[in-house]
This record gives C-alpha cells, sequence and structure tokens, in this order.
C-alpha cells in the first residue's frame, strides 16, 4: 500500500464565468518516506493539489469533482470530513502553506503555538509538551529555543520563520509533509539551510514529503522524483536525475532552459515565452500548445495522453510498461497513433 495514492484527481473552481479546471486529472504516487517534487510555473495547480488532499478548498466555489480519489495509507480522503480529517490534517499529514502567515499566527510568540499543536495531536502532559516544543525548535535550528519560543513571527527573521514553520509541520509526527513554495521568499544561503533541513528531517523521521515549488533546482536537490505539472495535468513525471539528464517533454526542457544553478542566480534567466493560460481558458489540443517551440498541427487538434517515455540518441521513441514505473510524458513527439486522449 502507499503511503499516498492519488488517482483521476480533478478539483476545479467555480467562477462567475466558466469553471476554473486547476487540477485536471492528476495521478500521483508517493510511498513510505519518499520525497517527491511538484514543479510548474504559476497557475499549473500546484497549491490546489495540495489544499486538495487535506479537503482545505477556496471557499465557495471549489470542488473536487466525482471520480477523482486521493487515498492516505489506503483511506479515501474525498469526501471524507469530521473528526478523523482534523485528526489527519496536522497531524499524519501536515502541511507547510505558501502564504507563511496561513500557519503563524501574528499575536501569539512562536512557542506558544507549537506548543498548542503538540498538544492538539499528541497524548502528552503539558510539561511533555513543552519539552517537546522546545525539542522541535532545536530540531529545526533554531539556537537558543527558551529564548527564541517567546518571540512573535514578526520578531524573526524569514529564514527563521521558516524553520518554525517547519518546526509546527512536525509537531504531530506527520508521515506525509507537504510544503508548497518553502523557501520562495529566501535568500540564496538561506534556502539551501532550510532545504538541507528539509531533506534532514524528512530522512530522520522516514517521512514522506511531497515539496512543491516553481523552481526544477530546488526540487531537484531534495526529491528523489519530480512530477512536472502545466495546464493541471502531469506532463512529465519520472526520477529526477533522468529528468536532469534527458528532459523529453518541451515544456521541462523550457524549464530546464530557466533553471539556474546556484552560480549562475545572477546570471540571465530564459524563461518560457508566452504565459500560463488561465484555469478557466485551456487552450484545446495540448495545453503547452500555443508556447511550444515544436508544435504541429495534431498538437492544436488533440489532447496527448501520459505515455511511458524513453529518448535514446536524442530521438524520443515509446516503450512499454505501465505508467507511473519510469518516466511519463504527455507529448504528441513521442506518440505513434496510440497517444491520443
Ligand atoms: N480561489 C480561486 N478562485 C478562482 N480561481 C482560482 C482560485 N484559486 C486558484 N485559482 C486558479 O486555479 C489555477 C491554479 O492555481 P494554484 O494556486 O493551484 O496554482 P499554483 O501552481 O500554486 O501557482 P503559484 O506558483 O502562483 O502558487 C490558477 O489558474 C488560478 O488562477
Ligand atoms: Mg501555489
Amino acid at each position: 500500500m502507499s503511503l499516498l495514492e492519488i488517482q483521476k484527481l480533478r478539483t476545479h473552481i467555480r467562477t462567475a464565468g466558466d469553471d476554473a479546471r486547476a487540477v485536471d486529472g492528476v495521478d500521483l504516487l508517493l510511498e513510505e518516506g519518499e520525497s517527491v517534487g511538484l514543479v510548474g510555473e504559476s497557475g499549473s495547480g500546484k497549491t490546489l493539489l495540495a489544499l486538495s488532499i487535506l479537503g482545505l478548498l477556496p471557499e465557495g466555489g471549489g470542488a473536487i469533482l466525482p471520480g477523482s480519489s486521493i487515498r492516505f495509507r489506503g483511506e479515501e480522503l474525498v469526501g471524507m470530513g469530521g473528526k478523523r480529517l482534523r485528526e489527519i490534517r496536522g497531524g499524519e499529514v501536515a502541511m507547510i502553506f505558501q502564504e507563511p502567515m496561513t500557519s503563524l499566527n501574528p499575536v501569539f510568540s512562536v512557542g506558544n503555538q507549537i506548543l498548542e499543536a503538540v498538544e492538539l495531536h499528541r497524548p502528552l502532559n503539558r510539561d511533555a509538551a513543552k519539552e517537546e516544543m522546545l525539542r522541535l525548535l532545536g530540531e529545526v535550528g533554531i539556537p537558543d529555543p527558551e529564548a527564541r519560543a517567546g518571540d512573535y513571527p514578526h520578531q524573526l527573521s524569514g529564514g527563521m520563520r521558516q524553520r518554525a514553520m517547519i518546526a509546527m509541520a512536525l509537531a504531530g509526527e506527520p508521515s506525509l509533509l507537504l510544503a508548497d513554495e518553502p523557501t520562495t521568499a529566501l535568500d540564496v544561503t538561506v534556502e539551501a539551510q532550510i532545504l538541507q533541513l528539509l531533506k534532514r528531517v524528512q530522512a530522520r523521521m522516514g517521512m514522506g514529503l511531497l515539496l512543491i515549488s516553481h523552481d526544477l533546482n530546488v526540487v531537484s536537490r531534495v526529491c528523489d522524483r519530480i512530477l512536472i505539472l502545466y495546464g493541471g495535468k502531469v506532463v512529465e513525471a519520472g526520477p529526477t536525475q533522468k529528468i536532469l539528464d534527458a528532459p523529453i517533454h518541451p515544456y521541462t526542457r523550457g524549464l530546464m532552459g530557466s533553471r539556474l544553478s546556484f552560480d549562475d542566480r545572477r546570471r540571465t534567466l530564459r524563461p518560457i515565452p508566452g504565459e500560463v493560460p488561465e484555469a478557466t481558458d485551456w487552450p484545446r489540443g495540448c495545453r503547452f500548445h500555443p508556447r511550444c517551440p515544436e508544435v504541429m498541427d495534431r498538437c492544436r487538434r488533440e489532447e496527448p495522453r501520459l505515455l511511458p517515455g524513453t529518448e535514446r540518441k536524442g530521438a524520443v521513441e515509446v516503450q512499454g510498461g505501465a505508467p507511473g514505473g519510469g518516466r511519463d510524458v504527455r507529448c504528441w513527439l513521442l506518440a505513434g497513433e496510440e497517444g491520443g486522449a
């Protein structure tokens, strides 16, 4: 049984006009202790995918569509509510939110907030919980936990605040951590430290990690496997090294072009021309086709399926085997007649 098994997930949002098809048929498998990266530009559906796992959708119009399944250790989360969902949320499955102030309340000290999270999810008395809170602050590398516990979020630097959020996420001893852009607001040196920290606690706790970032560079430093998301769909998925060595999808190759190594940060970025369309208005055919440097006629008409693929001597070809195991790509470049949606 997998730690997390997402099948055919569609999360749409009702708007005044057409529905925003933010997540539109995603399969994702994450094993115990595995780290998977979710990468895509702004608007590709990363956050809504993570929020769907915890059933935290935008008020008013967000809905997971029938036919979608999200199983956590075999237990179906879609449609789950009440006590069990509250137990899982912040307990077995924790999330570091993209918007830091969603997690940290400005009017309480970070120590108090972490203490509250410990008490909510662990059967400890006050003293033991307090000790655990201080241990967590130490675990995430906050120096002098006794003193820092009394600090309010605004008194901490960006890096220290991020560490406090990680401590809070770890308070329930999660077996799955969803981390949504946990380093985006940080400078390069602090970012590297936070990524190292995530990697270390993940390994030590044997925790599954879903790391979300628009930056392929970030996830490739932490994750075993990477899923590339575009237009609410996975366009390429595979082991990190394979993706880095030989990206197949033109979108992935575009992301690689805008991927900068550590020292290259200040050099010019080569972004993919054009913009991600609105989720209410995906183009027909392949959703990437208006921006694709290798667009063909067929791409404008028909949507490609996700197929197992490999690349040999520069030529892309279809490989046998079920999707999920190795390398999956959604592109007409590697499809014969069988690649249709
Ligand atoms: N509350 C909402 N109402 C309407 N549309 C929304 C809402 N939230 C998200 N969307 C739309 O759903 C799509 C996916 O949004 P999501 O926030 O998941 O993207 P993302 O990949 O996390 O982007 P970012 O990198 O900017 O965080 C976008 O087109 C967005 O405009
Ligand atoms: Mg987001």
